[in-house]
């Protein structure tokens, strides 16, 4: 009797004390609103200036607000979310004031995924305007006679999606047709679509806030992993996810549960205290992270479950009847162990089959069955020949954990070193990209990009096969060069020149132009000659020849991406020679893209590089390998040839094309017909190469010194 009710006492206490959402010693909630850590009540209670959360005690129940915008806060979730009371924008309505724009200071942006923005009323053109640029917008139109909507369909009441990251409503409500009426009485809001579902929509017009739900996020970067002495702000076992704004969240790790902000938030969930959550047939003892299960005596544990051990009594009896059983289990073991594998193979055979369809096997095969001449570059393997491959994807053969996957080594039966990348991503979403990399790498034929032999759709995840390139990353070799191959002046030039090439092949000799995406020096890969090979081709997408630019979530690597794409949201072949001109400041300077904190006016690499040549001072920031074997003159023409990629605008940065043109006369000064003998070589090379009229353009220009005025804070607008 006493343990049990000591039993309870403990339990009921522990989850009393349940763990803590605010800092010690901070008021936990405001009214019926927790208000979790980051966010708190007063200044020294949240993370920073952003999650101060006032509580005004005027109103009964207390209302919470946001202190930096004033909003009403409704929910907040540790996930990244808050739910906030949004004003609805009006025109024309009697008894409202017009206008009221909308900004969200940082921390915050508009949830793409939980907001819609809608408007209403009759012949309503609404848009959300940015500078003359129109962001998102909808329409709605009204016929008095068919009132048999019910919903948010077009007629009265018009929604539409919104793009991530948008930190303000500047909606603009006027008539669809310029001739009628403009003082029809118009309205516009930011809603959370789960909230609006459910209601009256006439109902909604008339009130004055709704809900709708902003992303929060930590300013700051953290690292996987912990510990507050390594400068990260998660708690004890919880991870950090790290967008490429420079702004983190983070979450308890599987097993665990809590405040992940907090520095003990992450608390162990006692899974054998919630039969749900756990296995066992008898005991359960619970671990950190998780749990384990153990039996009676007289009893054998085996996995969640306890066998009965037989009785010990009589001995002869036990003998025979184990041997008997023994058989029996034996016997009975044998036929369920082939039946077993019979099944297995037939599950594994289908499994294969819906895989096989489900990556777009089907949809691939076809491609090139239709295409003869790729037929023998892409190769379909099966998921035997890869496991063989890679010795069953055994740790020791990971290369290293790419953009968008795994990369194993692997050897062939036919003796051929291969890479073999294996995605990670599991929706069927991002399967559109895999199939994206299949089509255009079995369309491009280059050498300087990486070759794709050909992949395996058999498995979960899709896979892979590229030709092995031996000798690591640009960006590895950048930083550890090897003795007998010191990573010198002309190599840089010839490397800077490869990748030139190669792009420029792929913006225009390829059958369609194809936009790389993500050029950085990691993904610039070194063959045993130290050649560069192109690779990553998970977010490049060919476009039509017609189209001039792809609009698109904004995709990339911080540090590379074109600050007017990443406004923009369009991306265009400028946007890989910016990219590119990262890179050759890196091959200049031999810093990283991202320049650790101490050099703090401009964290970008390109910034840097742009302030210092506007001020003269390139020489302090070259590597010094560059500045002992270049000479003068070749180093300002890269120099300045960086510089115009870098140009904040994409129309007056050279092309690819003009780029190796430029390059080829810095590295060939004394020597016309290189260019020339180069392109030959380009079409002698690849099947799709097209005609090089650039080779007779004059390139006196490139060498003009045009120094961009505007430069540092680029973005600013991120943070
Ligand atoms: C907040 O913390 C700072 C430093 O830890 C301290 O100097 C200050 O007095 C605190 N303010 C309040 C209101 O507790
Ligand atoms: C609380 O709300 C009332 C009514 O909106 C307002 O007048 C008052 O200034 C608020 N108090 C604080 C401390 O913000
Ligand atoms: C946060 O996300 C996890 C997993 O996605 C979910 O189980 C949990 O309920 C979410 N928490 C809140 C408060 O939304
Ligand atoms: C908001 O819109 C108005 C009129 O459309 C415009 O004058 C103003 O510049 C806009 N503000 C921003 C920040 O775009
Ligand atoms: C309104 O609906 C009626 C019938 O439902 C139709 O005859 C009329 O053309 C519609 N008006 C407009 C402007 O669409
Ligand atoms: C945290 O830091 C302590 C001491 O600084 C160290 O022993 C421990 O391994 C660290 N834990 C992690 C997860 O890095
Ligand atoms: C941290 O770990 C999570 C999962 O463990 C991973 O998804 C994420 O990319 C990692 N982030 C960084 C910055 O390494
Ligand atoms: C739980 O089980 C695992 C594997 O069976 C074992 O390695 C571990 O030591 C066990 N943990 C405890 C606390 O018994
Ligand atoms: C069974 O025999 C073993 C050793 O032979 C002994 O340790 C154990 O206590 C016996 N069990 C019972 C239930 O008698
Ligand atoms: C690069 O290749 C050369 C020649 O094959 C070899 O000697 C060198 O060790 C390689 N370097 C690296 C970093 O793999
Ligand atoms: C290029 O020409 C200049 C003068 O015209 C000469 O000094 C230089 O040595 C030549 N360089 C090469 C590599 O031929
Ligand atoms: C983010 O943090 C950095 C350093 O802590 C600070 O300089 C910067 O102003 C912060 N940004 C914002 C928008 O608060």
């Amino acid at each position: 009797m006493v343990p049990i009710i000591l039993w309870l006492w403990l339990t009921t206490t522990a989850s009393v004390a349940a763990s803590p959402q605010s800092r010690p010693g901070c008021q936990e909630s405001c009214g019926n609103v927790v208000i979790p850590y980051p966010f708190g009540i007063g200044a020294n209670c949240s993370f920073d200036e952003g999650f101060v959360v006032t509580c005004n005690d005027t109103f009964n129940p207390p209302k919470p607000f946001i202190k930096s915008m004033n909003l009403e806060v409704l929910q907040i979730s540790i996930n990244g979310t808050v739910q906030v009371n949004n004003p609805v924008i009006t025109s024309n309505c009697p008894g409202r004031t017009n206008g009221l724009d909308l900004f969200l200071e940082f921390p915050f942006s508009f949830s793409d995924t939980y907001n819609r923005f809608t408007a209403m009323g009759c012949n309503n053109l609404a848009l959300i305007t940015r500078q003359d640029t129109i962001i998102t917008g909808c329409m709605s139109i009204c016929n008095v006679s068919s009132t048999l909507q019910t919903g948010c369909f077009g007629i009265s009441c018009c929604q539409t999606t919104i793009p991530p990251f948008l930190k303000f409503i500047n909606a603009s409500l006027r008539s669809i047709d310029p001739n009628k009426d403009q003082n029809d009485c118009k309205y516009a809001f930011m809603v959370d679509y789960q909230w609006f579902r459910d209601k009256d929509i006439y109902a909604t017009r008339d009130m004055e806030y709704v809900p709708a739900v902003l992303d929060w996020t930590i300013n700051g970067t953290c690292i996987n992993g912990t510990n507050s002495s390594t400068g990260s702000f998660c708690s004890a076992n919880a991870y950090c996810s790290r967008n490429q704004m420079w702004s983190s969240r983070c979450y308890c790790e599987s097993g665990y549960e809590g405040n992940p902000y907090l520095p003990s938030g992450c608390q162990d969930i006692d899974e054998c205290a919630e039969p749900s959550l756990n296995r066992c047939e008898r005991f359960c003892l619970n671990t950190p992270g998780g749990y384990n299960c153990s039996c009676p005596g007289g009893y054998l544990s085996f996995g969640y479950s306890c066998l009965k051990l037989p009785n010990n009594n009589s001995r002869t009896k036990v003998i025979v009847l184990g041997t008997c059983s023994g058989l029996g289990v034996l016997l009975l073991l044998l036929g369920g162990w082939w039946l077993r594998q019979e099944v297995n193979r037939r599950k594994e055979t289908k499994l294969k089959e819906k895989f096989f369809k489900r990556n777009g096997g089907l949809l691939l095969q076809q491609q090139l069955l239709s295409d003869k001449g790729n037929l023998e570059t892409a190769k379909l393997f099966t998921s035997k020949e890869l496991e063989k491959a890679t010795d069953n994807y055994n740790c020791n053969r990971i290369l290293g954990h790419g953009g968008q996957g795994t990369v194993y080594k692997g050897m062939l039966t036919d003796g051929r070193i291969v890479a073999i990348k294996k995605s990670k991503i599991l929706d069927e979403g991002k399967l559109g990209q895999f199939i994206n990399e299949v089509v255009i790498l079995s369309q491009v034929n280059h050498r300087n990009v990486v070759k794709l032999i050909g992949c395996c759709l058999e498995t979960e995840v899709p896979m892979l096969v590229y030709e092995f390139i031996p000798n690591g990353t640009l960006f590895h070799y950048i930083r550890e060069q090897s003795e007998e191959f010191p990573l010198s002046w002309d190599l840089r030039l010839r490397i800077a020149s490869e990748v030139a090439g190669a792009l420029s092949y792929l913006h225009s000799a390829a059958a369609i132009p194809i936009y790389h995406r993500d050029i950085k020096s990691t993904n610039i890969l070194l063959d045993e000659k130290y050649r560069a090979k192109v690779s990553d081709f998970g977010i490049s997408r060919s476009i039509s020849e017609d189209q001039t630019h792809l609009t698109t979530k904004v995709q990339g690597t911080f540090g590379y991406l074109d600050p007017e794409y990443f406004q923009s949201s369009q991306f265009t072949d400028k946007s890989d020679v910016y990219s590119f001109g990262v890179v050759l400041v890196e091959l200049l300077t031999g810093e990283k893209p991202i320049l650790p904190p101490r050099l703090e006016e401009c964290r970008s690499l390109a910034s840097h590089f742009i302030l210092s040549m506007e001020e003269n001072r390139l020489i302090d920031i070259l590597d010094s390998r560059v500045r002992k074997e270049g000479g003068k003159e070749e180093i300002l023409a890269v120099a300045n040839l960086a510089n115009r990629c870098l140009d904040l605008n994409g129309k007056k940065r050279p092309t690819m094309r003009e780029i190796v043109i430029a390059l080829d006369r810095i590295r060939f000064p004394n020597d016309t017909s290189t260019i020339k003998q180069r392109c030959k070589e380009d079409e002698g090379a690849d099947e799709f190469a097209g005609p090089w009229e650039a080779t007779s353009t004059s390139t006196d220009s490139f060498f003009g010194v045009s120094v961009s005025t505007t430069s540092t804070l680029l973005f600013e607008k991120s943070s």
